[in-house]
């Protein structure tokens, strides 16, 4: 057993909720084997568990780990290429520096920083993109395990338009699909997810392979791709599919929109695609940051929520502008503000909801995290500024905890995440030094 002393921050209900935000200073979390087993006041913590280690965390905050629903692999060198909307930027910026993750010796540098990104940025959870190559997913699935984040992601499918050494022929794709899946398919904190790059690079044929991969497994297998980004692919996909009702269509067509199914973007969809994708039961990851640097966007927050689609924060590396939920759920804000009253009002614990619970949620991951409820795992972000910063000096003024939560999404940045969790085991790639949390005896 041991307690963990913090001022904890979590969202255990539903988006929106009034009062949603959970604040509780000086809270005890007693864990056990990564488990929640208590959370209650320090002093019952001590009375109950006399001889346990205390982790003392009170300086600064915990929060839930968060969960970054969309997140390319081979892109986090590419982050920053600015000035380019979509297919523009694809083809000068991001599959250019993705071909290189044909070499396993520049895969594994790439997941490297990759990894050590997530980690540093207070990421537990992650849906991510995979490469084209079956060798750079190995390399990932391999890293993320050592490392110990909770991953999902698979082979990057794609048979035209991209430039050759992307693609592959269905066939080929089926099998190394099949192969990866069974490796690293429920190994651990990790799952495989079917990932056709977008229907604008798959043909009909490519998406029947998703749907033979997604049935042969029966095992929960995941589906992730792109819906709906730009106006311009959206044109060209409907010039490819012309028989399907829509964007969704050429997905759906196949089976591939289930509760299962996570479409990374839908700035433009008709209601009837809000429709079939809240009947599915599917989620939508919102990139605030990618949608802003690439020009593809404001997001239609309200029509998502008021047909009753699930949606959650996705960074959206490396059109995104980096890994850090923080900063994509500040850009949210700011993006449905700009709408004007088409927009949300979203809140500061909105904010922490879609960071957290709403993507554990959009993951099928809501009963073990993404709150840090008794029951849950202990995934979690110790958030402790700078002396002198102007967060610190803003924690130190804050009128509440929603209010702390406010100035922290407004200047949190992953300098300020000092320690990270996941299933109660301390992430060491987290930041530069190990983890230094001091143990003292409670008073
Ligand atoms: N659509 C297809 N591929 C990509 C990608 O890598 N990034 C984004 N933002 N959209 C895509
Ligand atoms: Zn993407």
């Amino acid at each position: 057993m041991t307690i963990y002393r913090a001022t904890v921050l979590d969202t255990p209900g539903e988006l929106g909720d009034t009062d949603g935000l959970r604040a509780e200073e000086d809270c005890a979390l007693v864990v056990h084997d990564g488990v929640i087993v208590a959370r209650t006041d320090p002093a019952r913590a001590r009375a109950a568990w006399p001889d346990d280690d205390v982790v003392d965390l009170r300086d600064g905050l915990l929060l839930p780990g968060f969960v970054d629903t969309h997140v390319h692999f081979p892109q986090v060198r590419a982050i920053g290429g600015l000035g380019m909307p979509l297919l523009d930027w694809l083809r000068e910026c991001a599959l250019p520096e993705e071909i290189r993750l044909a070499d396993p010796g520049y895969a594994r540098a790439v997941a490297r920083d990759f990894l050590s990104g997530l980690t540093r940025s207070g990421t537990t959870t992650a849906l991510v993109f995979g490469s084209h190559f079956p060798a750079a997913v190995d390399v990932l699935f391999a890293q993320a395990e050592a490392v110990g984040l909770r991953v999902t992601s698979g082979l990057v499918l794609s048979d035209r338009v991209l430039p050759a050494e992307l693609l592959q022929t269905p066939a080929d794709a089926l099998a190394a699909g099949r192969e990866l899946a069974a490796r690293w398919h429920g190994r651990g904190r990790l799952r495989y997810a079917v990932t056709p790059r977008f229907s604008l690079s798959t043909t009909d044929e490519m998406l029947e392979v998703c749907a033979a991969l997604l049935a042969d497994g029966g095992d929960g297998r995941w589906f992730t791709t792109h819906l709906n980004e730009n106006p311009d692919e959206i044109a060209q996909v409907a010039a490819f599919f012309p028989d399907a009702a829509d964007y969704l269509d050429s997905y759906d067509r196949h089976g591939l929109v289930t509760e299962r199914s996570v479409f990374a973007h839908d700035v433009h969809p008709t209601d009837r695609e809000l429709a079939v994708l809240a009947g599915a039961g599917a989620a939508v990851a919102h990139c605030p940051t990618s949608n802003s640097s690439l020009g593809s966007g404001l997001f239609p927050l309200r029509r998502h929520l008021d047909a009753g689609v699930r949606v959650a924060l996705g960074s959206d590396v490396g059109a995104g502008t980096g890994f850090c939920l923080l900063k994509e759920g500040l850009q949210a804000y700011f993006m449905q503000r700009l709408l004007g009253p088409a927009g949300v009002a979203l809140g500061p614990a909105d904010l922490l909801h879609l960071a957290t619970r709403s993507g554990a949620q959009a993951l099928g991951l809501a009963d073990d995290v993404g709150d840090l409820s008794p029951g849950k795992q202990l995934d979690a972000v110790w958030v402790r500024p700078q002396a002198g910063g102007t967060l610190e000096v803003a924690l130190r003024h804050a009128s509440s905890p929603t209010d702390a939560l406010a100035k922290l999404f407004s200047l949190g940045t992953p300098a300020d995440v000092v320690a990270v969790w996941v299933g109660g085991d301390p992430v060491a790639e987290a930041r530069p030094e190990p983890v230094a949390a001091e143990t003292q005896e409670t008073s």
